[in-house]
């Protein structure tokens, strides 16, 4: 098959879809790889890496997206790039169709075949195309939060894991899954005092089994978050409700009962956040101050390190890319449930129920199109 990885060109994204490593195992398969000029360069992987493994460089977007039958990549297609998606091109992207609906109109006009890693779903339900991010999010939350506790930046000046004769610092970390994990653990291993807070006992349960001494665990409920929020210094919201935008744990009015210059993490920001003054920031300006409470809000975190999150995500998305090329998308999808899950919009048809519901447009049974 012949596959083409475009450099991203949405503000402040500088992840590749690919790797030299996974182009490396495409071209060994017989595949042809075309990887734009420069396209890895913000991850680190400069041209002459991916030419090293026989894949070739394509001088733009234009000719990247014209040879190839798969496009790969990272963020959702932006306007400029909906006229070069072609009929019959299979493209594996994050999509988020859902929230972006002229996206989704120029997808069906285009009659491509979109893969969506945000709908690739295991038996269990987990979403294996977002873990990775969401791992470098819950990780990143607590480098972001300890560096805002520093006082230049309007922190309380404290350092998390204190020093011997003063104690640790105090982390509160809402909603137990993926992002409030890492978070944990991160935090843990810096000295912190952690609490994590989570309403599902089976999670906290294992969460008490595996985490080491210095991580509480409590069940979440306004009580206690009222009662923690006076002495803890770095607090991080990270709490999903699949398909709904996240409660407001801490509201405006809990802001005046903590700590001047505590800290605010709300990673579910891209779900319209956990805590009510939430409101997007980016990496050029990530935090605002609310009644003497430090706030960062960004709502693309791993973006400020595509080394990391380029090599999080595509050790997830390089198997599935690979079954995709050997075997067309038909038969992949044919053979691999969870890959089948991804597929949103396929010859102008919306194949995605959620999709379809959130614009009242036609849903079509995936099945009929295989
Ligand atoms: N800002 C970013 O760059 C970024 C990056 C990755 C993920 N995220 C977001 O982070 C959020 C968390 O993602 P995740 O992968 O950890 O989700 P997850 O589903 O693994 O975990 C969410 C947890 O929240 C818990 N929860 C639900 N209601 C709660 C409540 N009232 N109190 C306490 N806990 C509650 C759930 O039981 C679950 O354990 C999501 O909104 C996700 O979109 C943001």
């Amino acid at each position: 098959m012949i596959i083409g990885v475009p450099k991203e060109i949405k503000t402040n994204e500088d992840r590749v879809a690919l790797t030299p490593a996974g182009a490396f195992e495409l071209v060994k398969r017989g595949h042809t790889v075309y990887i734009q000029k420069s396209a890895g360069e913000g991850s680190g992987f400069p041209d002459a890496e991916y030419q090293s493994t026989g894949a070739k460089i394509t001088k733009d977007i234009e000719s990247t997206y014209k040879k190839a039958e798969m496009i790969i990549k990272v963020k959702e297609p932006i306007k400029k790039e909906y006229k070069l998606i072609r009929e019959n091109q299979l493209v594996f992207t994050y999509f988020h169709f859902a929230s972006y609906k002229p996206l989704t109109q120029a997808m069906i006009k285009s009659k491509a075949i979109c893969l969506a890693y945000e709908t690739v779903q295991l038996p269990d339900r987990s979403l294996p195309l977002l873990v990775p991010m969401s791992e470098v999010a819950g990780r990143m939350a607590i480098q972001q939060g300890a560096k805002y506790l520093e006082k230049p930046v309007k922190g309380r000046g404290v350092l998390l894991g204190g020093v011997p004769g003063v104690p640790q610092g105090k982390v509160m970390i809402l909603g137990g899954g993926i992002v409030g994990t890492q978070a944990a653990k991160m935090a843990a291993g810096l000295g912190a005092q952690v609490t994590i807070l989570d309403i599902d006992l089976a999670r906290l349960r294992h969460l008490a089994d595996v985490m080491p001494a210095n991580v509480t665990t409590l069940y979440s409920n306004e009580f206690t978050i009222r009662r923690l929020i006076k002495d803890h210094d770095l607090i991080v919201g990270a709490v999903l409700i699949p398909g709904a935008k996240a409660p407001n744990l801490i509201t405006r009015e809990m802001l005046k009962e903590m700590q001047p210059g505590t800290v605010l993490v709300d990673v579910a920001v891209d779900q319209g956040g956990c805590i009510e003054t939430c409101k997007p920031t980016t990496h050029t300006k990530p935090t605002y101050i609310i009644d003497d409470i430090v706030h960062y809000c960004v709502a693309n975190m791993p973006g400020a390190v595509p080394y990391t999150s380029t090599l999080a995500l595509t050790n997830a998305t390089l198997p599935y890319a690979i079954q995709l090329a050997d075997k067309g998308w038909k038969k992949a999808c044919e053979d691999n449930e969870p890959l089948k899950k991804g597929l949103n919009i396929v010859h102008g048809k919306v194949v995605y129920k959620g999709v379809a519901d959130a614009f009242g447009m036609k849903y079509q049974e995936v099945d009929s199109i295989l």
